[in-house]
């Protein structure tokens, strides 16, 4: 197995925004990724937010002052602002953006700013007249010249009645933002780093009639996991997605579609553009669409009126047209299975069938909770062997994989 990613550290400095209270629920969602935040906190930000609920759900001590004996002997100003892969000012107060602009080193988190040369991502979040006033613009271009990157904000209602830009963007979109920083630096350094992968998930909605549709219980959280962990390694990952409710995974190129028939239009012209090293079909593609797509809504008039006989047409077999030998045939095709019986017997079978080179098989019968669910239970099957892997969270599923891919990658490899 390869080695586990270091670990990514991201240093938050928390200002004195009235939207300093969603710094608690990005410091949760990132550590929910795996990534270490230490948190600086302004002296304005400490109105807003106590240095005791970041310590408690950072898990690291808290950054205040800069005069403190303590904190320079255990972690020094100049050593604080070397600590992190990435530093994100959220929320970033207008003044903590003047002093930025400024160059002033007068507390803790400007002086931090002063002495890093880590990439710095701010996420201002005020008043919409301070934001449109022409010194808080004109620190922000200055900002934008020296290379900090600006989430938000955007407009909308604010904390004190006022309508306008000014609202710090929501938690999940720096934690995207945070996320997509780190995917572009894994593509330079990652176990995957140069490498390409297709990756299709969720249902496909099969239409009956303008408000009906055919289709299954797929989430398209395993294959969301799965592009993630790729991107995650180094990958450059493009997902091609049935309908989900679920977000775009940040620092993957996702395009969306509807029925079976466009998911292998998108997935098949990827393929013939980009060539790519690997295709993971993890989509529930609907085997079936109605023959005919009814223009209006098909109308129930009496109390038992039967519905009109359904005929249907097959739909067309993306992860057998992505395995058919071909110069843009990806170098590794992995199918994936939802089986109800005789997993693995059946698995194997459409391994065969279907001319890919790997298949993870899953039980996703009644009471297996897997379609839908959170978790998974899967076969990895290779022509030379069968790995059962146990029950494991969707994501943790997704890792495994990522990563049994890139040490396939390391190994020399004759064609499959
Ligand atoms: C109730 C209240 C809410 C405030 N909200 C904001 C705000 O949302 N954005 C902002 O830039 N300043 C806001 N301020 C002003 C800052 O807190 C003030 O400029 C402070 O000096 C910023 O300190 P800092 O450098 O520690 O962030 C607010 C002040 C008060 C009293």
């Amino acid at each position: 197995m390869t080695t586990p990613p270091a670990l990514r550290s991201v240093l938050l400095i928390i200002s004195g925004s009235i939207a300093a209270f969603k710094a608690p629920e990005l410091i949760r969602s990132l550590r929910a990724d795996g990534i270490q935040v230490r948190c600086v906190l302004t002296q304005g930000g400490s109105q807003f937010v106590t240095p005791l609920t970041l310590q408690a759900l950072s898990g690291q001590p808290v950054h205040t002052d800069l005069f403190s004996l303590t904190a320079e002997q255990e972690m020094g100003h100049i050593a604080l602002s070397r600590s992190a892969d990435l530093i994100v000012v959220c929320p970033a107060s207008a003044n903590l953006l003047a002093r930025m602009a400024g160059g002033l080193a007068d507390d803790l988190a400007s002086t931090v700013l002063l002495a890093t040369d880590t990439p710095v991502m701010v996420a201002p979040g005020m008043n919409v007249r301070m934001w449109d006033h022409p010194a808080t613009q004109a620190n922000i271009q200055t900002l934008r010249q020296r290379g900090v990157t600006f989430l938000g904000p955007v407009a909308g209602e604010m904390a004190c009645g006022e309508y306008g830009p000014g609202r710090m963007v929501e938690p999940a979109d720096v934690r995207d933002a945070i996320l997509a920083f780190f995917r572009q630096q894994s593509r330079q350094v990652g176990p995957l780093a140069g490498k390409t992968c297709l990756v299709t998930a969720g249902p496909t909605h099969e239409p009956l009639d303008p408000v009906r549709y055919l289709a299954n219980r797929s989430s398209g959280k395993q294959g969301y996991a799965l592009a993630e962990a790729l991107a995650d390694l180094g990958a450059e990952v493009t997902l091609i997605s049935g309908p989900t409710a679920l977000r775009p995974p940040p620092g993957v190129t996702v395009s969306f579609c509807e029925t079976a028939r466009e998911m292998r239009d998108l997935a098949l012209k990827a393929a013939q553009k980009t060539s790519f090293d690997a295709a993971i079909c993890t989509a529930a593609v609907a085997d079936w669409r109605p023959a005919h797509v009814q223009d209006q809504k098909i109308k129930k008039t009496g109390k038992d009126d039967l519905p009109p006989p359904q005929a249907l047409l097959p739909n067309p077999d993306i992860l057998a047209e992505l395995s058919e030998p071909s110069p843009s045939r990806p170098r590794l095709v992995i199918g994936f299975a939802a089986e109800t019986e005789t997993v693995e017997a059946h698995a194997r079978a459409k391994l065969a069938r279907k001319g890919c080179d790997w298949i993870v098989a899953n039980n996703v019968g009644a009471g297996s909770d897997v379609m839908g669910g959170s978790e998974n239970q899967v076969i990895l099957i290779t022509p030379d062997k069968a790995e059962h892997w146990p029950r494991l969270s969707k994501e943790d599923v997704a890792r495994r994989l990522a990563r049994t891919l890139a040490d396939w990658f390391l190994k020399p490899h004759k064609s499959l």
